[in-house]
């Protein structure tokens, strides 16, 4: 266990988990990400948030090694995340979850967390192939770990269903088991609220918090803004690929330059929403940004 994020920022000097410089990604004529810069600290529920098209999932894309920047770099507990191949992140000690949920559709529940857990075993092809005493015990001691790693994010009555067929937020659970079954330093949630109602929200808000308790840090993408601002203790804000603001979430909701990128120029809090570029966003009384139900885009 380690401690709360309060008390991780209480201490004058917070360990840094993640040091991004500068990051830069450009698509075509289109420049997604402009010289990101921001540090993640161990412990923290790090929130990323920005209008549609801001560059949140292209930033998450270029941390995971999916997309190479054109500059920049990333430490992540000593390692430069972008010097990495994809399959070598989470070995590292990053895992992610997609706003379009990936999963073996086809696999239980079950067998999908325990390929997450295959990057931390060491019976190799090997032992998969002649199935010798120590790959069947490993093999025995991934699967009790798959079982209460599908406890931990409250489905354990459905590791024999196949994923396909849950309902989606048990889906979207799902993933998150498969993520924590690579035993990551950092989680990477890229909206896992989008599709719950708010019963399955409040549900998911005490899941993420409860990783966090155990030691896991968190970077969330999110659309639900009081999820964002109820949870996490640092946000960053990213509109047209370039950082916005940061800082901690009360300042950050106050500030008019986010206030006008999530309702357009000149807004000043009261353009109709339908114009906001963040579509369905609305700001409440305090200024602070509010989202009915986002629907997941690619
Ligand atoms: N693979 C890609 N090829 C071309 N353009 C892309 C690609 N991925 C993202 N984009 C563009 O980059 C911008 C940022 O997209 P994205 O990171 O998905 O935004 P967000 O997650 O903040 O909604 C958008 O204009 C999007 O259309
Ligand atoms: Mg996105």
């Amino acid at each position: 266990m380690i401690p709360a994020t309060e008390n991780m920022h209480a201490r004058s000097m917070p360990e840094l988990l993640l040091v991004a410089s500068k990051l830069s990604k450009r698509f075509g004529g289109l420049q997604a990400l402009s010289e990101v810069s921001f540090s993640i600290c161990k412990g923290d529920i790090y929130g990323l948030i920005g209008p549609n098209g801001a560059g949140k999932t292209t930033l998450f894309n270029v941390l995971t090694s999916l997309y190479v920047p054109e500059s920049g770099s990333c430490n992540f507990m000593g390692y430069q995340l972008t010097r990495l191949k994809p399959h070598q992140i989470a070995v590292a000690g990053l895992a992610r979850t997609f706003q379009n949920i990936r999963l073996f559709g086809n696999l239980s529940a079950i067998e999908n967390v325990m390929i997450g857990r295959h990057i931390r075993t060491r019976a190799g092809v090997w032992g998969a192939i002649t199935r010798n005493k120590r790959t069947r015990t490993e093999e025995h001691a991934i699967e009790q770990r798959a079982h209460e790693l599908l406890d931990y994010v409250g489905i354990g009555h459905r590791a024999n269903d196949v994923a396909q067929s849950l309902p989606y937020g048990d889906q979207r659970r799902l993933e998150i088991a498969r993520a924590l079954a690579t035993e990551p330093a950092l989680l990477a949630l890229d909206e896992p609220a989008a599709g719950m109602n708010a019963s399955e929200t409040l549900v998911l808000r005490r899941l993420i918090e409860k990783i966090r308790d155990d030691g896991v840090t968190v970077l969330l993408i999110e659309h639900d803004m009081k999820l964002v601002m109820g949870l996490c203790n640092r946000v960053l804000v990213l509109d047209y690929g370039k950082v916005l603001a940061e800082g901690r979430p009360t300042d950050v909701q106050r500030n008019p330059k986010v206030i006008e990128a999530y309702l357009g120029t000149g807004a000043a809090g009261h353009a109709p929403a339908s114009q906001a570029r963040h579509a369905g966003t609305v700001l409440n009384q305090a200024g602070a940004a509010v989202d009915p139900g986002n629907k997941d885009k690619s």
